[in-house]
């Protein structure tokens, strides 16, 4: 918007300007014309000038003046120019996130509103999470099963993974799943800007975090900031009415399957085989996520601490974790969504599978 007046602006003095021009030389010509043949007497330099009194005196004050007054200008419009720059320059920034949020948006939204329909699968522009058809093949017998597959939500996505790791999901998909390549290196039909845009929108429905460090001031991503406490308290209080009805044996095994807000689904999603589309084979057996069955996770983390760690922070692309695992940014993190103690209880179900 302020970008627009100030170009608003700068047209009307442009044209201001340049009528006045064409004003001044027209009017230059016909006055010459007139002049034609009497350059002697009417050349600037011969013509009668003020007498000494005058130019000494009212003439020199009035020239003393004007340079008053422009030193006045000088002297406060300056350091108010300098005052105002920082908040232009700021205005300039959030009105440009404005429009990329805006752009992102119409990238974003269903099929029927010309999108690329993320709002389809993931639950309306809010992106909370939701369901895409799908269609699964059974290995054995070759049965094909129309299925509906969890969308999670994507209003807590930057609590689980950093920047580059959503991007490179955007761009490449994730194999095996109704969620399809983005990204032309991926063979989607989006190139870099489109993905950055979209990243710009995913920003901005972010779910606010809670107890920001101080000079961290955008509450979307602040580092030490963690999920709102009112969906904190939800989590435990539904993980504990699973435990408490029987559903589940343990608080630890109700986080592994709990969605931990509106569609932001926790580990089984990833490691147990079928848990997306509603048949779940073995518990923790693996899909998308390694298999945590048979204390082979014990023997990449045989200090329950370290593991402790690995689910706070994820892993990270290219990075060594725990004895001999290798990291490669698709595991997200934890610690922003689930408290210390949740952490801990999850942990040690994972230990015991
Ligand atoms: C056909 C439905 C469908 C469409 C369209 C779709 N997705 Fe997905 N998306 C999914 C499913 C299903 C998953 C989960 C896959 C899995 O189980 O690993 C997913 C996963 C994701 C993830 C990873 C989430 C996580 O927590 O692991 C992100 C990010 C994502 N989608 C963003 C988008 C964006 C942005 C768009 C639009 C360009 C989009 N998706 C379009 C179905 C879809
Ligand atoms: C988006 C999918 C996804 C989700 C959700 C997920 N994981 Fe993972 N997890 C992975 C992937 C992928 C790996 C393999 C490491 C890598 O590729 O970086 C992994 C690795 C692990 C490992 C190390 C296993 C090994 O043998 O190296 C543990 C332990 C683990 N996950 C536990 C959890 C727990 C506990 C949760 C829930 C709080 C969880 N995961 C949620 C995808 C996921």
């Amino acid at each position: 918007m302020l970008a627009l007046t100030t170009t608003n602006i700068a047209w009307l003095l442009l044209l201001v300007i340049s009528t006045g021009f064409i004003v001044y030389a027209v009017l230059n010509i016909r006055q010459s014309r007139a002049e034609l043949g009497s350059e002697i007497e009417l050349a600037p330099n011969r013509k009668e000038y003020y007498d000494d009194e005058t130019l000494e005196g009212s003439r020199l004050e009035r020239v003393q003046l004007l340079g008053v007054l422009l030193l006045v200008v000088v002297v406060i419009g300056l350091p108010v120019y300098w005052v105002l720059e920082p908040g232009r320059q700021a205005g300039a920034v959030e009105a440009k996130e404005e429009i990329f949020t805006e752009w992102g948006r119409r990238l974003f939204a269903p099929t029927a509103e010309g999108g690329f329909n993320c709002a389809g699968c993931h639950g309306g522009y809010a992106g909370g999470g939701g369901e895409a058809a799908w269609n699964i093949t059974d290995a054995k017998t070759g049965e094909v099963e129309a299925v509906n597959w969890k969308a999670p939500a994507l209003d807590t996505i930057f609590y689980r993974f950093d920047e580059d790791e959503v991007r490179f999901i955007l761009v490449y998909g994730r194999p095996f799943s109704p969620m399809s390549p983005w990204g032309l290196e991926g063979g989607g039909p989006m190139n870099d800007q489109q993905i950055d845009t979209l990243i710009t929108y995913l920003w901005s429905i972010q779910v606010e975090r809670e107890d920001c460090g101080v000079g961290e001031d955008d509450a979307r991503s602040c580092p030490s900031g963690h999920l709102p406490s009112d969906m904190q308290d939800d989590i435990e209080t539904r993980a504990r009415q699973l435990v408490a009805d029987g559903t589940y044996t343990s608080y630890g095994e109700a986080l592994f399957n709990l969605d931990l807000g509106s569609g932001a689904y926790s580990c089984a999603r990833c490691h147990t085989p079928g848990w997306s589309w509603g048949d779940p084979g073995v518990t923790g057996q693996g899909g998308f996520g390694w298999n945590l069955t048979g204390g082979k996770a014990n023997t990449v983390f045989p200090n329950e601490d370290d593991m402790i760690d690995f689910i706070r922070n994820g892993s990270v692309y290219g990075a060594k974790y725990g004895v001999q695992g290798q990291g490669s940014g698709r595991m997200p993190g934890f610690g922003a969504m689930l408290t210390d103690e949740q952490l801990t209880a999850v942990v040690e179900y994972v230990r015991g599978l």
